[in-house]
C-alpha cells in the first residue's frame, strides 16, 4: 500500500473503533410523492461509546425529525430512507416488534415536546415501573416502585416520593420534563438521543441534567446525542459537533475546532449571533435573511442567499461535506481557509 508512511498524525478521535450507532444517507421526506417535504437530506454520522455528539442549528433545520428518523418513529407520512445501525441491529431494516425491543432499552430519545411522552391518565411512577417492568431491569413491582423514586431523585425532582404518585398534569412543565428524562436514561441504553432536553429548565436543573448525562456516560459508557441550539450547551458536554443547516450536515468536528474556528460561512455566522459566556465579542450581529424552509425549492448552496462568501459555483452546485483536515467535515464552495480563521 502507498499511505504507509503517513501514520503519525491519527488524532485520538480517528482511530477507527467500531461506533454504536451507525447511521449514513438517511433521508426523511413528508408530503406527497409529487411535492415533498425534504426535512433531512442525506445525514451520516457515528456515536461512540461513552461520547457526546451535539446537533446544533436554527429552527427549523431538520434536528427533530432527524433524531426521530433514527428511532422510526413516523407513521406512514414520513418516507425515510438511508441506513441505521445499531450495533448487530440493522434498524432500518426491523421490523415493529424488533424495533420495540430495542426502544427504550438499546436506544432512547428524549423527545423535544414532553407532553406527548406521557400518558395523562396514568401517573409518573407508574409509568416509570411499566418501562422499568417491560424491558426486565428490575425483578419485583416493589424494586422496581423504589427504582422509580431512585431516578426521579437522579433527575433533580424534589420531594420524589410525593411526584411519583402524581399525575402529568399535576406537575409543572419543567418536572414533566424532568420525569421524561427519568424515562429515557431509566434502561441504562446504549444510546441516549436527547432533543433539546434542557430547553425548558431553568440554568440550575439544566446543570444538574447535562451532570446526571455525564455521570452515566462515565458510568455506563453511554452514547449521546444531544440535539440543541445553544452553542454554550454545545461547548459544555460536545466531544464533537455538527452542524445542520436545511437538513443537512454542513459542518462536522471537534468540538474546540469548530467553535473556536469554524470553516463553514454558516457556523461562523451562528456564533456570531449567540451571546458565548465569557467571551466578549462586541454587539451581536443576527444572520441575515431567514433559513429555506424544507419542502421549498431551491437551487445550490441552501445557504447561499443569506451568505458573505457566496462563489458563482454556490449558486449552482449544493456542495457535499467533505473532509478538510483529519476528523474535520465543511460543506462549502468557499469554507473559511486556516490563515483566515486565525485572523478573524
Ligand atoms: N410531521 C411533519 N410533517 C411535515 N413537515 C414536518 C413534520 N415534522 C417536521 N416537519 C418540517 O421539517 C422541518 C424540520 O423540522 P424540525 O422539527 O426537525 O426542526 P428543528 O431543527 O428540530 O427545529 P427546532 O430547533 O425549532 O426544534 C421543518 O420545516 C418542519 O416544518
Ligand atoms: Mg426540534
Amino acid at each position: 500500500m502507498s499511505e504507509t508512511i503517513q501514520v503519525e498524525v491519527t488524532p485520538r478521535e480517528e482511530v477507527s473503533e467500531t461506533a454504536v450507532l451507525e447511521v449514513r444517507d438517511l433521508h426523511t421526506e413528508f408530503g406527497s410523492r409529487d411535492d415533498p417535504i425534504a426535512a433531512v437530506r442525506g445525514v451520516s454520522l457515528q456515536l461512540h461509546r461513552g461520547r457526546t455528539l451535539v446537533l446544533l442549528g436554527e429552527s427549523g433545520s431538520g434536528k427533530s425529525v432527524m433524531a426521530r428518523s433514527v428511532l422510526r418513529l413516523y407513521g406512514r407520512n414520513a418516507r425515510i430512507t438511508g441506513s441505521v445501525r445499531l450495533g448487530d441491529v440493522d434498524i432500518s431494516a426491523a421490523d415493529e416488534r424488533q424495533l420495540q425491543a430495542v426502544r427504550g432499552e438499546r436506544i432512547a430519545l428524549v423527545p423535544q415536546d414532553p407532553s406527548g411522552a406521557l400518558d395523562p391518565l396514568r401517573s409518573v411512577g407508574s409509568q416509570l415501573v411499566e418501562v422499568l417492568r417491560q424491558h426486565g431491569i428490575v425483578p419485583t413491582r416493589a424494586e422496581a416502585r423504589d427504582r422509580a423514586v431512585e431516578l426521579l431523585r437522579l433527575v433533580g425532582i424534589p420531594d420524589p416520593k410525593r411526584v411519583v404518585k402524581a399525575y402529568p398534569h399535576q406537575l409543572s412543565g419543567g418536572m414533566r420534563q424532568r420525569v421524561v428524562i427519568a424515562i429515557g436514561v431509566s434502561c441504562n441504553p446504549q444510546v441516549l438521543i436527547a432533543d433539546e432536553p434542557t430547553t425548558a429548565l431553568d440554568v440550575t436543573v439544566q446543570a444538574q441534567i447535562l451532570e446526571l448525562f455525564g455521570a452515566l456516560q462515565d458510568s455506563l459508557q453511554m452514547a449521546i446525542l444531544l440535539v440543541t441550539h445553544d452553542v454554550g450547551v454545545a461547548r459544555e458536554v460536545g466531544d464533537e459537533i455538527a452542524v445542520m443547516y436545511a437538513g443537512r450536515i454542513v459542518e462536522h468536528g471537534p468540538t474546540a475546532k469548530v467553535l473556536d474556528a469554524p470553516a463553514h460561512p454558516y457556523t461562523a455566522a451562528l456564533l456570531a449571533s449567540v451571546p458565548t459566556p465569557g467571551i466578549a465579542r462586541g454587539r451581536l450581529s443576527p444572520i441575515p435573511g431567514r433559513a429555506v424552509l424544507a419542502g421549498e425549492s431551491m437551487s445550490g448552496c441552501p445557504f447561499a442567499p443569506r451568505c458573505q462568501r457566496t462563489v458563482a459555483s454556490s449558486w449552482l452546485v449544493e456542495p457535499d461535506l467533505v473532509s478538510i483536515e483529519p476528523g474535520r467535515f465543511v460543506a462549502c464552495s468557499n469554507p473559511i481557509r486556516p490563515e483566515e480563521r486565525i485572523a478573524s
